[in-house]
């Protein structure tokens, strides 16, 4: 396995096996990865096979990340991570600096940036207002750098999925996009490099995400329901847990990401919830 911590280097790589014609599959993260991180790296081994090569970016990319965010304390392990990597069978790890991916040179300072207008409005990007120009940004350079012809993203950041979809559909990138199920914790959890920052009464109460998803699922199996309704029966649920607070909770249409009224089989559900400091999120069709 091969550490790549450069630009020029990863594109010379990349640029290499193109001309062998060598296959690419990129899974990128923010590392500090786990087991929902590892089922897309053998999601990605799945479609280039054995001949194929096996990508992992890691980096923490600060323009994804508010003024009030969890960058500086963002968990990271790299040492962790190469091990699980290397378990994994990827090939390379590119693992750049921010000198590398946000050239800062006086006059010639980064000012380049991609903003999707309308999947990145709602849910994420209203509760996160740079937070998907950050990442369309990161992945677009990702992208240009590692020249990948299939990339794997987690089902858990379904906005952040569809957002991205968007751009390569719009911005006409020749490579596909995956979307992988969550990996989930037994009892339900959507797995998350942030779930360490939980207390152990946090970490208990946190399974009201999935919970929630579960009761909503239930509740619509046999009729539609009013969205405001079935919203406040949620509410109430996610409000017992002493430490939750909710952001937000959303059904909408799932490749539109518009808002309905009318929540049935099919409707996507999304929610944020705070426990302290901590954001989780996670989401499921209905
Ligand atoms: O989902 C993530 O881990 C990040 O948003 C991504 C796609 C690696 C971009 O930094």
């Amino acid at each position: 396995m091969r550490i790549v911590k450069t630009v020029a280097a990863m594109q010379r790589l990349a640029r290499r096996w193109q001309t062998q014609g060598v296959r690419v599959g990129f899974v990128p993260t923010l590392g500090y990865l786990h087991a929902g991180h590892m089922s897309l790296v053998a999601r990605a081994r799945r479609i280039v096979g054995p001949r194929g090569r096996v990508v992992v970016s890691i980096y923490v990319n600060p323009t994804q990340f508010g003024p009030h965010e969890d960058l500086s304390r963002y968990p990271r392990d790299f040492a962790r991570d190469k091990k699980s990597c290397r378990a994994a069978g990827v090939d390379v790890i590119f693992a750049p600096g921010d000198g590398e991916m946000y050239p800062q040179n006086g006059d010639g300072a980064y000012s380049t940036y991609v903003v999707e207008e309308t999947l990145s409005r709602g849910m994420e990007g209203a509760s996160r207002p740079t937070h998907f120009r950050g990442v369309t940004t990161i992945v677009a350079k990702l992208f240009n750098v590692v020249l990948p012809e299939v990339a794997v993203f987690g089902a858990k950041d379904f906005q952040q999925a569809a957002v991205v979809q968007r751009m390569v559909r719009d911005l006409n990138f020749p490579l596909k996009i995956i979307v992988a199920p969550t990996h989930r914790e037994p009892d339900g959890l959507a797995m998350s490099s942030r779930n360490k920052y939980l207390s152990p009464v946090q970490r208990e109460q946190a399974v009201v995400l999935s919970q929630a998803l579960q009761l909503a699922s239930k509740i619509v199996k046999h009729k539609p329901v009013s969205a405001a309704t079935l919203k406040k029966q949620l509410e109430r649920l996610i409000a017992a847990q002493s430490e939750a607070r909710l952001d937000y909770l959303e059904f909408f249409d799932p490749q539109t990401l518009q808002p309905v009224k009318t929540v049935g089989q099919g409707t996507q559900m999304a929610l944020a919830v705070f426990f302290g400091k901590t954001r989780l999120i996670d989401n499921n069709k209905l």
